[in-house]
């Protein structure tokens, strides 16, 4: 099930000084990143198993000469983030989007060392642009058996528009098809992955002995503390033994999970019939949209949850909508302007979904190095905003 996150845990290494840090910036820290690479080798080397790093969770690709230290390739949901893992990345590049247009396919094939097409129609349409050798294709399915509560992160309920379900799959794999592809999970355990696999198995296990490979898409949260990385190692042989299939595991959040912040200060402080919120130089909306559509209230380092009873102060974003807020958060020291508030666990599914809705500036992005060092990769200006439209 998706955790919902209330642990209070730094994420920065102690000696790291906000006083180099602009604000406001997203700010990787990379020997947590290291830490989480080697986790996730430590799985491919006791496996087999492959583990490639899902860009639309993680595309910092200031980080990338580390992370292909590691894995061995990426997996792309679209032709620019395909074109991203070739350019930036280099190694396998997986390609798995809902849909593609017919004028991207061509050059999908240019970049792809996978494709995973989402429907049989889309698979009859494009088999013949496909080159004869170097891209090997796969079928997504869907087992229709769910482990994710929220709607929004569910692609296994009844309908889902995500995957092929048993029923309209003959007894035989496709002619051409070479692997078969599923992702169902969302910050999950080992054991949803166990509960998953048996429906799997008992729907498509006659196709997987008759495919190449299965990739078991992402949601694996192996780098949580208290994911049981024994039990995922012993699916994964199960699986390999029984089918005889390579297995890839392509996880986006697990590689940066809690590998870094998102650096702001109070700019000012209002209070309106009692409730209080701190003004910040960020924005849920625009720079942690997940805080809003998930809804999930950030760590904040210094800051709890109120008791029952007790009175904190809400955060509010620099943006005009009503309701870019999250909190309430009661700090240990009474906050005051000029403050810097750090955001913790702020590398997945951020920096990948920022807008600079309402013309918002937009937070530096930088890297807190092994070394001590730090360095501010990119800063953002009024060019980026106006490019964009027009
Ligand atoms: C097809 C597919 N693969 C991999 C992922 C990565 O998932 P996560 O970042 O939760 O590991 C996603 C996320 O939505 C996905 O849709």
């Amino acid at each position: 099930m998706k955790e919902v996150r209330t642990q209070r845990r730094a994420v920065c290494p102690m000696s790291m000084n906000l006083s180099q840090i602009p604000s406001p910036c997203f700010v990787l820290d990379e020997a947590r990143l290291q830490t989480n690479l080697a986790l996730l080798r430590r799985v491919q080397e006791e496996t087999g198993a492959k583990i490639i790093l899902a860009l639309k969770g993680f595309a910092f690709f200031h980080a990338f000469d580390l992370v292909r230290e590691y894995l061995p390739g990426c997996t792309a949901s679209s032709l620019y983030e395909a074109q991203l893992a070739r350019e930036t990345f280099e190694g396998e590049v997986h390609v798995c989007a809902p849909v593609y247009l017919e004028g991207e396919m061509r050059d999908i094939v240019q970049h792809a060392s996978h494709i995973t097409f989402n429907s049989l129609s889309q698979w009859e349409h494009f088999k013949t642009v496909l080159p004869p050798q170097g891209v090997s294709a796969a079928l997504r399915i869907n087992p229709e058996h769910a482990e994710v509560e929220t709607a929004l992160y569910n692609p296994a309920s009844i309908g889902s528009r995500l995957g092929v379900t048993a029923d309209e799959l003959g007894p035989h794999l496709p002619d051409g098809i070479e692997g078969l592809h599923f992702h169902t999970l969302c910050e999950c355990g080992a054991d949803a992955l166990e509960r998953t696999l048996a429906v799997v198995e008992a729907k498509f296990g006659g196709l997987l002995k008759q495919a190449r490979w299965l990739n078991m898409g992402g949601g694996h949260l192996i780098t949580r503390d208290g994911y049981d990385v024994d039990l995922l190692i012993r699916l994964i042989h199960d699986v390999r033994a029984r089918y005889d299939v390579e297995v890839i595991l392509e996880p986006g959040a697990a590689v940066a999970w809690r590998t870094g912040v998102l650096t702001a200060t109070v700019i000012d402080r209002v209070e309106r019939r009692g409730v209080r919120t701190l003004m910040l130089d960020v924005s849920f909306t625009a720079h942690m949209p997940d805080c809003l559509e998930m809804p999930y209230k950030p760590d904040v380092r210094g800051a709890r949850d109120p008791e029952p009873g007790e009175s904190g102060w809400r955060l509010g974003g620099m943006s005009c909508l009503a309701g870019d807020v999250v909190g309430d958060y009661v700090f240990e020291e009474e906050p005051v302007v000029g403050q810097r508030i750090v955001f913790e666990d702020m590398m997945h599914y951020t920096m990948v979904k920022t807008t600079m809705f309402n013309g918002v500036p937009h937070p530096s992005f930088g890297i807190w190095r092994r070394n001590g060092t730090f360095d501010v990769v990119r800063r953002f200006s009024y060019d980026d905003y106006r490019s964009r439209l027009g």
